[in-house]
């Protein structure tokens, strides 16, 4: 089977396959402070690693445009040069999912999803307090791609880590994490999800 993209439903795909084929999508569960000093969360599943030295991660709000005010997390992390991201895990599933809706302005998403956030050492965002890695990062640029819907925009918000919170119970006696006890979640097509419960290693040749 072949389609050109765009052209999912006269292949017969009810639903777009592709996110369901770039697959585990990390999910990057994204803590700013909006102008009031509010705390925003959402999770972001376009979300990865991209440079090592200095360590670079990227989140890319997608689905609002310019015009009509972009996402609040891209806002925040713009406009106070900060932003965290914390894991999410197995056990945070459900609150990472509330946290992915629209709510008022008055109303704060950790509050909606139960979810106690404490300081963070290097930035003003708060971490979340049950996550067990958080990465304090620098906001450092925002690169607008292409889009194929004149109400939306798609944005990629790059920001450098500057710090690195680990859960002690995740670093074993050899100073390496074991990921499998922190049961990252990530993103799957539709409405699915993975959980990493087991690795395996090779050896480059
Ligand atoms: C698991 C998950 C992953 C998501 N990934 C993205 C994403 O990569 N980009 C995006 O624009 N929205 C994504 N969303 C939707 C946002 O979380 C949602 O629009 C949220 O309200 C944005 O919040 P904000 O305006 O406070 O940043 C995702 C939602 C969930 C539940």
């Amino acid at each position: 089977m072949f389609y050109e993209a765009g052209q999912h439903k006269e292949a017969g795909f009810p639903h777009d396959p592709f996110k369901a084929l770039v697959v585990p999508r990390p999910i990057g569960w994204i803590s700013t402070l909006n102008d009031s000093g509010g705390v925003n969360l959402a999770p972001y599943s376009f979300f990865n690693a991209v440079a090592s030295s200095p360590p670079i991660v990227f989140f890319a709000p997608n689905g609002k445009s310019r015009q009509s005010g972009v996402k609040d997390s891209q806002d925040n992390a713009e406009r106070t040069g900060e932003f965290v991201v914390n894991l999410a895990t197995w056990d945070l599933k459900e609150a990472m999912n509330q946290t992915s809706a629209s709510l008022p302005s008055n109303e704060a998403e950790p509050e909606h999803a139960g979810l106690e956030m404490i300081p963070s050492k290097l930035v003003g965002p708060p971490r979340v307090k049950r996550s067990p890695v958080s990465m304090e990062c620098r906001y450092l640029q925002t690169l607008e791609l292409p889009s194929s819907s004149q109400d939306t925009d798609n944005f990629v918000v790059f920001g450098e880590v500057i710090g690195l919170h680990i859960a002690d119970d995740l670093i074993d006696a050899k100073g390496m994490v074991d990921i499998t006890q922190a049961k990252p979640v990530a993103r799957l097509g539709y409405m699915d999800y993975a959980v990493i419960e087991s690795v395996f290693s090779m050896q480059r040749p």
